[in-house]
């Protein structure tokens, strides 16, 4: 008997790798693999990684060493990911029991690579650069939810911010047609998906290689797929966000209100060190076009402290426009120096006490901010898609359209996973609301065996 071809996968890092990896997942089952849920089991360990700051990428490095004892029960070691685009061969040096190396820009060639593995190869790279044109496409997805799923339109990033690392671990910006996007939609549309992400480093620079579609029209293209009741989109780059995406929102029910619209900081001064190609002003802007919608658009941000050279004043503009935003999510990190990027040009000049002490205000801040806006939904009826039952509160866990997280209690009939509920909202807090269920909106025909299992650590 041949022996079964098993591995073992674990995903750092943003929901492009926890994609990726649905796809890396598909491709090597469809190669004979089957996935195990621990590295002892495993015959071939894979990690998926991250490089977007210094603690992701020391955190890859950590869980190798973890590992190494297990190299002599002849288990390969694979590093998939941004960092084995960063690192490329001195991964082999740094941890020897590696064996294979393959970057996010070369996914497509990973089963050639898996098959001169097998073939006894004892180290092999795949590491396309910023030539690549082409896209990661794969006949089988694992997609580890059977309800919400996502869709890659667009891989790479071509806008090389100052402190980025993105755009030389994933490439040029390349997009996949509309045609192929919209199939696979409608194919999951069929197989029982009712809510789809659109993923990209910057999906509104999106640009169909057959000239049919903007990115606005292929967001309501998609809305419009029966059976799709929620579209999402993810990132977004002020600079390309036009117009036309709010008007999608507010002609198609099933595009989501929430965006994502990272603006890493409120002072134009530290934006045009950043290279972001826009202003606070051009920012609002596209801001005052969301508050103006009828739809009451959901707006979340990223943001940097302690970029090199952020003074008090800056830091007290990037405040200030969490104040005039009013978000409802903000996600918050201290600059870190990324290789390759320009910001090393600049000497990473404030302490990291500082860089501490301004992510305390600013979260301290947003806490405030996030908790007088979810008070707001107080009474509020608000439908909900369930994800899940949480034993231990007795709640059940839902997600508003909003990309709000909602926990209920319900009287009657257990509501189903994957169904959509009316939920009359009873209790905020800054990161949650909490509800009563009222009515069923809409509950899936199919109920689903249990999907593959994606380990993601942050
Ligand atoms: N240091 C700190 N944060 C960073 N980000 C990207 N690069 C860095 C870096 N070098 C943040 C940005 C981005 C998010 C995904 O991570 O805010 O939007
Ligand atoms: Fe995602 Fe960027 Fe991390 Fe790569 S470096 S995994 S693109 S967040």
């Amino acid at each position: 008997m041949p022996e079964e071809k098993t591995f073992y996968l674990e995903t750092f890092g943003c929901q492009m790798n926890v994609h990726d990896s649905e796809k890396v997942i598909g491709a090597l089952m469809q190669q004979g693999y089957r996935q195990v849920q621990t590295v002892e089991d495993a015959g071939l360990v894979l990690y998926n990684t991250c490089s977007i700051r210094d603690k992701a990428e020391q955190k890859v490095f950590h869980r190798l060493a973890d590992f190494k004892k297990l190299q002599s029960q002849g288990k390969r070691f694979g590093v998939l990911g941004c960092v084995a685009q960063q690192e490329g061969a001195r991964i082999f040096e740094r941890a020897p029991h590696v064996s294979l190396v393959c970057g996010s820009a070369s996914y497509r060639n990973l089963p050639h690579l898996i098959e001169e593995l097998e073939a006894g190869t004892q180290r092999i790279t795949g590491l396309d650069d910023r030539q690549t044109d082409e896209t990661f496409e794969t006949e089988f997805t694992a997609r580890s939810n059977p309800y919400r799923g996502y869709i890659t339109i667009i891989e790479g990033c071509d806008k090389f911010c100052a402190y980025c690392v993105v755009p030389y671990t994933r490439g040029k910006e390349r997009s996949r047609t509309s045609d192929s996007v919209l199939r696979e939609a409608q194919r999951m549309a069929e197989q029982g998906f009712t809510d789809i992400q659109l993923l990209g480093q910057n999906v509104n620079s999106y640009r169909d290689p057959s000239h049919r579609m903007s990115f606005a029209e292929l967001l309501a293209a998609i809305g419009e797929v029966p059976g799709i009741r929620r579209v999402r989109f993810t990132t977004s780059h002020p600079r390309d966000f036009t117009r036309d995406i709010v008007d999608a929102m507010n002609a198609v029910p099933a595009v989501c209100n929430h965006v994502h619209l990272p603006v890493q900081s409120g002072a134009s001064s530290t934006l045009k060190r950043m290279l972001r190609e826009y202003t606070r002003d051009q920012y609002l802007e596209r801001i005052a076009w969301m508050k103006a919608s009828p739809r009451e658009i959901s707006l979340t941000t990223d943001v940097i402290v302690g970029f090199p050279g952020e003074t008090d004043a800056e830091f007290e503009e990037t405040i200030s426009l969490l104040d005039e935003v009013g978000y409802d999510g903000v996600f918050s990190f201290k600059y870190s120096p990324r290789p390759n990027t320009p910001a090393l040009n600049l000497p990473d000049s404030i302490p990291d006490e500082v860089k501490a002490q301004r992510l305390a205000i600013l979260q301290e801040r947003q806490r405030q901010i996030q908790a007088a806006r979810n008070r707001r939904h107080l009474g509020e009826n608000i439908e909900v898609m369930v994800e899940g039952y949480n034993s231990v509160r007795g709640q059940w866990i839902g997600r508003s359209a909003q990309n709000k997280t909602v926990n209920f209690v319900a009287a009657g009939a257990a509501p189903v996973p994957g169904g959509y509920y009316e939920v009359r909202i009873t209790a905020t807090f800054p990161n949650s609301l909490a509800g009563e269920l009222q009515n069923t909106s809409w509950v899936p025909e199919q109920t689903f065996t249990a999907p593959p299992t994606l380990r993601v650590l942050q």
